[in-house]
């Protein structure tokens, strides 16, 4: 593992870990390897879901909506353990019904999840509003205080040089969808964020059904009033939301994740030239993976 300081081409300095020709955040535990060969050994115990997301996708939204439906109740669950960040113990010493994070990509969650064992729970948004609430989310903390500007960022985020997940989105998602059509034994559940705003209902339907739970039509409608934006901006806005991992990071000591919750934000912050720029991108790297361009909303 190396670890990285660079300063790009507009004097924005970035650093990160390095490990076998990818970048890592820098809050990735230890040397990279270590952590990451104990994450692909991890066995889980029956029952346990893993919530696989590109960040900033509505991770934080569905990991609510999710353990709301599994524990029967309308309690705040708060913010996942994040399989990269921190320690294995930490997900070992969660209560039932266990839900842990991954932004890793596809070959690095674990081998129990590749093989069936643990069901998966995926996550993904419109590139360009994902790029938008990273940009702002960056912003926001203080580990990592992106100083530049939107246009630099945008350019930083096609990259593999990305910290997010070892790769860029698009790299990210062309590892899923190969995987997807060549492992017949992975138990997955795929979720939109842009579907989740529109049918918010009929997605916590079909949540309900992947996990094979009876739910009563009542029960889930209050799923639904209670995971919106607002309900739980509250919560987290509250001493419910502060961790101790957050304490120094982030203003309240609470991680930045409820801002808008809207689809279409990008608009207010793409300027023209930008958005011809991504859109080729985005053209180009759907072309490559076989997927539609219509995959996703954008507005
Ligand atoms: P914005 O920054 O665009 O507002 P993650 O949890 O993966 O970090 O994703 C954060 C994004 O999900 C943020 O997007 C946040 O506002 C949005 N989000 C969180 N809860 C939401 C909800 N209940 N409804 C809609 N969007 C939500």
């Amino acid at each position: 593992m190396e670890l990285v300081k660079i300063v790009d081409e507009f004097g924005n300095k970035m650093h990160y870990k390095r490990y076998q020709g990818r970048t890592y955040h820098p809050d990735f535990l230890g040397n990279v390897g270590d952590h990451l060969t104990e994450i692909a050994a991890y066995q889980g115990q029956p029952g346990d879901v893993l919530l696989c997301t590109f960040p900033k996708s509505g991770t934080h939204w569905v990991f609510n909506m999710v353990q709301m439906i599994r524990a029967n109740n309308y309690d705040y669950s708060g913010t996942p353990v994040v399989m990269e960040f921190q320690p294995i113990s930490e997900v070992e010493s969660l209560t039932s019904p266990r839900m842990y994070l991954t932004h890793l990509g596809y070959h690095s969650i674990p081998m129990a999840a590749r093989q069936g064992n643990i069901k998966i729970i995926q996550v993904l948004r419109n590139p360009k509003d994902t790029a938008v609430s990273y940009y702002e989310f960056f912003n926001s903390m203080k580990n990592v205080a992106y100083e530049g500007t939107f246009d630099c960022f945008l350019k930083y985020f096609i990259s593999n040089e990305f910290v997010a997940v070892g790769s860029s989105m698009f790299t990210y998602m062309k590892e899923w969808e190969e995987a997807k059509k060549d492992n017949k034994k992975l138990n997955v559940l795929y979720l939109r964020y842009e579907d989740l705003k529109k049918n918010l209902s009929e997605n916590i339907l079909k949540i309900t059904k992947f996990l094979n739970l009876d739910r009563t039509e009542d029960f889930l409608r209050g799923v639904e009033e209670n995971v919106l934006f607002e309900r739980l901006k509250e919560k987290h806005d509250s001493n419910l939301g502060e961790t101790e991992r957050w304490k120094n990071n982030a203003e309240g000591g609470r991680l930045p994740v409820y801002r808008k919750g809207r689809i279409g934000d990008w608009k207010n912050k793409f300027t023209v030239a930008q958005n011809e720029m991504f859109d080729a991108v985005y053209k180009e790297k759907m072309e490559e993976m076989g997927l539609p361009l219509d995959e996703f909303v954008f507005e």
